[in-house]
């Protein structure tokens, strides 16, 4: 009886020819996942702030954000909201784009000196990733070094609350933080349940204001999340429904976004779409275009979604071998052209709207156009064959002379 119901579940991706294992234990519908337990979404919600800060049971919490972004309107909104609720609130203003990991030193001391008992992260995915780092040291006496990988701590921190500024990073939901290390001239990552923040409030109106580039790289990087973690080997069914989704919303309003930052709709189907990516990506995980990205981003300071455009078409067309159908099935979320052609066809299609995409947008699409010498190749493909928590969810493997090929292809 039990194992006739099990089979009927499980009969729809028996017919997409999905591998079974034995005992009938599908693995795409085996999956644990966790994510803020409080996510608020809508224009306007981030006014529900200060009910969710009480609600966490702080007295007095930290808001971090960076030093741009201090000075904007949104800012002042967010301050404005928590000033009339009578909380008694600091400030940390000085988080630098893409932050270097020893500067998390400073927040965490302010957050001890001032008895901080909850962190908020304002920003995009450098100030959320930067406030989950800090959030998890500040009780403690760990050192951020030793937490560097995967599942390296064993205890939450401060909890935290995350309002994104941009439809990007998805890091708002997500259980990664990721710093650069200038010595290595690398981005690393911290990756464990326990930096997961404790509620996130995804208001798309706080968007409005963004500048058309940081929509576009922002708004790449969120497609990408959802391309790879569909993708990925550690994809199941529901990461699968949220990352089709979102690369719908996003293929369909980024570049509404960017033309008109003031487009509601439009923003709010990015907020949307990167949110989706984000649930996804913190189940099924990123993959190669991101780990070819990291050392564009750690040597060459390039923005991460522009150095994830650059790698997205040759990683494709590298991943598109055994995967055609999938690639079609990304491809009929972005376009009603794929709708009625073969898989095949579609498959490249896919590959075709992204970079497409990527151009409406002035985005670049190659590494030579970021000013990155052709000679850096080989320490880059060097750098990227180590970023083996990323390649590992690649769908097809990736050697270290793969990754040069590849990078030569993209330059
Ligand atoms: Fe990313």
């Amino acid at each position: 009886m039990w194992q006739n119901q099990l089979i009927r579940m499980v009969s729809p991706i028996r017919e997409r020819g999905v591998m079974m294992s034995e005992g009938n234990r599908c693995p795409e519908t085996v999956f644990s996942f966790h994510i803020p337990s409080d996510v608020v979404f809508g224009d306007g919600e981030v006014e529900r702030l200060p009910g969710i800060i009480r609600g966490l049971g702080s007295h007095h919490p930290l808001v971090l954000t960076g030093r741009t972004l201090c000075r904007t309107e949104v800012f002042r909104s967010i301050r404005g909201i928590l000033d009339s609720s009578g909380i008694r609130y600091g400030v940390y203003d000085r988080i630098e784009p893409e932050p270097p990991v020893e500067s998390v030193g400073a927040a965490v001391d302010l957050a001890r000196s001032g008895g901080h008992d909850l962190m908020i992260g304002v920003g995009g995915g450098s100030t959320m990733d930067f406030t989950k780092a800090a959030a998890v040291i500040a009780p403690g006496e760990m050192d951020i070094l030793d937490l560097v990988g995967r599942d390296r701590i064993i205890r939450k921190g401060l909890p935290t609350i995350m309002i994104p500024t941009t439809s990007g990073s998805g890091s708002e939901v997500s259980p990664v933080a990721i710093f650069t290390f200038a010595e290595e001239k690398v981005k690393k990552g911290i990756v464990s349940p326990h930096i997961t923040p404790d509620a996130a409030i995804v208001d798309p109106e706080l968007t409005h204001g963004l500048p058309p580039r940081v929509t576009a790289d922002t708004g790449m990087d969120a497609l990408i999340h959802a391309v790879e973690s569909f993708l990925s080997v550690n994809a199941n069914l529901l990461s699968e429904t949220l990352s089709l989704a979102a690369v719908g919303h996003i293929a369909g309003s980024l570049e509404k976004a960017v033309k008109n930052g003031r487009d509601a709709a439009a923003r709010r189907m990015m907020s949307l779409g990167s949110l989706m990516a984000g649930m996804a990506f913190a189940m099924a995980g990123t993959a190669a275009v991101h780990a070819l990205a990291y050392p564009l981003g750690g040597e060459f300071h390039v923005p991460h979604g522009a150095a994830n455009t650059v790698m997205l078409r040759q990683v494709m067309e590298f991943n598109l071998e055994g995967n055609s159908v999938k690639f079609a099935r990304l491809a009929r979320s972005m376009s009603d052209d794929a709708e009625n052609i073969p898989d095949t066809d579609a498959a490249f299609l896919s590959i075709d709207r992204m970079t497409e995409l990527a151009r409406n947008i002035g985005v670049v699409t190659r590494i030579r156009d970021l000013g990155v010498p052709v000679s850096a190749i080989p320490g880059m493909a060097e750098a990227a064959s180590k970023e083996t928590r990323l390649l590992s969810n690649n769908p097809r493997p990736m050697n270290k002379k793969q990754i040069e090929e590849i990078y030569r292809k993209a330059w």
